[in-house]
């Protein structure tokens, strides 16, 4: 069976790795996490009180910083490593959402991420969510998604989140968090978060998580399935 790449983009909290996880789990693919890898890099330019906007320390960050993906085999969840150790909920926490935007600006942290996400798509059968990867990473996906949702409910699922995880943030904290992310996010220069005009929209302020993902695998194999026809006809 041909596998296909599955690039899916959108704002803060609307979903996107709860909804690619389970597209990729439906379709037997790899899930990646991009926004895990400029989590990770956060976490890396805090630790070590490095400054993303001076070049000496973006150079030093960046070579001292090993970003990898492991699969957790209780949960198999795959978990986010960064220099060796597991890193997997510090990076969720609001102290890293509070910097990731700023950290997410600078062309040359963008570079290498963006060089070490094409890698892990090479093989295709991949599901990978963002902001760019649509636009910038896999600009040739064979389907693209952008996905949407209103800030309020954006906002009362990311709580639902941070609770399980243990942290309680008021709901104005994570709606100003959530905006100001997408203003960042959407207004940089370098690789801003747009809608591809080839890319299907999927709303999710109304739709069950269910109707979602299987929108997105419904989507999918009617591109596996006419790619295998073309192929079998060529
Ligand atoms: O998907 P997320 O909320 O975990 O992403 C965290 C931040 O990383 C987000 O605010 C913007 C940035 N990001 C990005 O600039 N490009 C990506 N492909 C993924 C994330």
């Amino acid at each position: 069976m041909n596998k296909i790449v599955i690039a899916i983009d959108g704002y803060s909290g609307c979903g996107k790795s709860s909804t690619a996880k389970a597209v990729a789990k439906d379709l037997g693919y790899t899930y990646i996490d991009s926004g895990a890898m400029y989590r990770a890099a956060t976490l890396h330019f805090l630790n070590n009180f490095l400054s993303p906007s001076n070049p000496h320390d973006v150079e030093k960050g960046l070579k001292s910083m090993e970003i990898s993906f492991h699969l957790n085999p209780d949960t198999l969840i795959q978990e986010t490593y960064l220099n060796g150790l597991n890193v997997e909920n510090e990076i969720r926490t609001m102290r890293i959402s509070n910097k990731v935007s700023e950290i997410a600006t600078i062309a040359s942290i963008r570079k290498e991420l963006v060089a070490q996400q094409q890698r892990l798509g090479r093989k295709k059968g991949v599901v990978m969510d963002g902001r760019d990867i649509g636009s910038v990473v896999f600009p040739h996906a064979d389907l693209k998604v952008f996905m949407t949702a209103d800030l309020e409910t954006r906002a009362i699922r990311r709580q639902v989140e941070l609770l399980e995880k243990g942290e309680l943030v008021a709901l104005e904290d994570i709606k100003a968090n959530l905006a100001e992310r997408d203003r960042v996010d959407s207004s940089r220069a370098e690789s801003p978060l747009k809608k591809m005009e080839d890319a299907v929209e999927v709303d999710t302020s109304n739709s069950t998580f269910a109707e979602q993902v299987g929108k997105i695998v419904h989507a999918a194999r009617q591109i596996i399935d006419k790619q295998a026809s073309y192929a079998g006809n060529h």
